[in-house]
């Protein structure tokens, strides 16, 4: 198949490095002529592993290409994809479909022969349908159906997930378009992914009731976390023992600081809103959008107590401030919470992630960026593990102990086990235990 992709961001790029690696032929598109060019040479604007290998492995084999260039792109393509962002909208929690609907423009002016527009970008219910009417408004002659293809990929484990999904969702009203969809994704297929082929409609609704079920998982567990502390039980016993439970399940029980990055606060907050709209409010979304923001400052407080409740001109280290390991993104990183507190009560924070410098640098202004935790470490009177990125899963805790000025550790992530930490001499506070 000949496949377009308009947009290079996270889900744009992994898709369509993946596709081509399908044995399809990719063309990538972006407006930012940086971007291409980056991209042309090999360079990848994000940290993903595995992402660099594969993209040069299939720009080798010229299955995959970049372009500024949108109207040649869709004019040949089988398939067209929008792989735009959608970030929350200033003001009103709203998704905001500018790139969007833009794209679907420029896509129905370039249009020739017959094309599925397929949208890969999370968007609310009903706008694939509003897709199909710009299209139709602005090329009435275009042979065309729309596809919702929502991409479930986790960052730092992109590829895997594209190409080991649990599922595949596609919304598509057409038997032509269902037979280009199934013929993009045979690989898949074939592979024994289940696909789930339903209306426009729901295909959306999937999307943001997954993520937002995931969310409720992970706040679940978060104020169980809070009640644990108070009773005396341990979280990470608790999700154990719940997760065994077949229905229940295992994964995203792990409390921690509040869940980040680019999906979960932005889809949770739209969801919101599309329910509010319709008269038909998710108020426990409501709620988990809350909780999560006073999850964050409950860290704060641990931070505060775990210093008698005073943080003023210590030093502080603070391992990891990617909103999760393995990516470099800081976008709604419970660190952004956290840190800048711990900066304004007069703080010297120490921080050390493997990739947070490049993004971290100016969203946390006021604090000293170190390349080894002993270092930032040194000194301190407190360290504060936030991102569980493996560099700190295995820490020397007696080496620890040992630079620091005064010992105090409060693992946001529950990576050790308190009796080593305490054994190790360690004053240590962790969430949930
Ligand atoms: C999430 C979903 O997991 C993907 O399926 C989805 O495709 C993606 O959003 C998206 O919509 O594009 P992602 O944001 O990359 O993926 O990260 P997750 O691994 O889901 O983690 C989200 C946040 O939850 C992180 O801050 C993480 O630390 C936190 N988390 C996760 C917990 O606090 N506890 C858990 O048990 C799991």
């Amino acid at each position: 198949m000949q496949l377009t992709m308009i947009g290079t961001g996270y889900v744009g790029l992994v898709s369509g490095v993946c596709f081509s690696d399908f044995g399809h032929d990719v063309i990538c598109v972006d407006k930012m002529p940086e971007k291409i060019t980056a991209l042309e040479n090999g360079e990848i604007p994000i940290y993903e592993p595995g992402l660099d290998e594969l993209l040069a492995r299939n720009v080798a084999a010229e299955r995959l290409s970049f372009t500024l260039d949108l109207a040649t792109a869709v004019a040949q393509a089988d398939a067209v994809f929008i792989g735009v962002g959608t970030p929350t909208r200033r003001g009103d929690g709203h998704a905001d479909l500018t790139y969007v609907y833009d794209a679907a423009r420029e896509i129905a002016r370039a249009l020739n022969g017959y094309t599925v527009v397929v949208t890969k970008s999370t968007v609310p219910v009903g706008t694939n349908r509003e897709i199909e009417r710009i299209i139709r408004e602005e090329n009435p002659d275009a042979d065309f159906d729309v596809a919702s293809n929502p991409e479930f990929l986790r960052e730092g484990a992109a590829i895997e997930d594209f190409m080991r999904p649990d599922r595949v969702v596609v919304g598509v009203e057409s038997d032509r378009a269902t037979d280009v969809m199934a013929k993009i994704y045979r690989p898949l297929a074939l592979r024994e992914a289940p696909i789930v082929y339903t209306d426009l409609e729901s295909a959306e609704m999937i999307k943001y009731a997954a993520n937002a079920f995931l969310a409720t998982k992970i706040t679940f567990i978060n104020e169980i976390a809070a009640l644990c502390e108070k009773v005396g039980a341990d979280v990470k016993s608790v999700s154990k023992g719940m997760g065994m439970d077949a229905r229940i399940g295992n994964k995203f029980l792990h409390a921690g600081p509040g869940y980040g990055g680019s999906c979960f606060p932005k889809d949770t907050k739209a969801l919101a809103r599309i329910g509010q709209e319709h008269a038909a409010p998710i108020q426990i979304v409501e709620a988990v959008i809350d909780i999560n923001e006073a999850t964050k400052r409950r860290m704060i407080d641990k931070v505060m107590q775990l210093c008698d409740d005073s943080v003023n001109g210590k030093k502080i280290a603070v391992l990891g401030v990617t909103f999760k390991p393995n990516t470099d993104d800081m976008r709604d990183s419970p660190s952004l919470t956290i840190v800048p507190a711990l900066v304004g009560a007069g703080a010297n924070v120490h921080v050390v992630d493997p990739q947070g410098l490049k993004e971290g640098e100016a969203l946390l202004p006021g604090v000293t960026w170190q390349d080894d935790p002993y270092k930032a470490m040194r000194n301190a009177e407190a360290v504060i593990l936030l991102t569980e990125w493996n560099e700190f899963r295995a820490l020397d805790l007696e080496r620890v102990v040992k630079v620091m000025k005064d010992p105090r550790m409060a693992d946001l992530r529950n990576v050790y086990d308190p009796k080593d930490a305490e054994e190790a001499g360690l004053t240590y506070v962790s969430v949930g235990r």
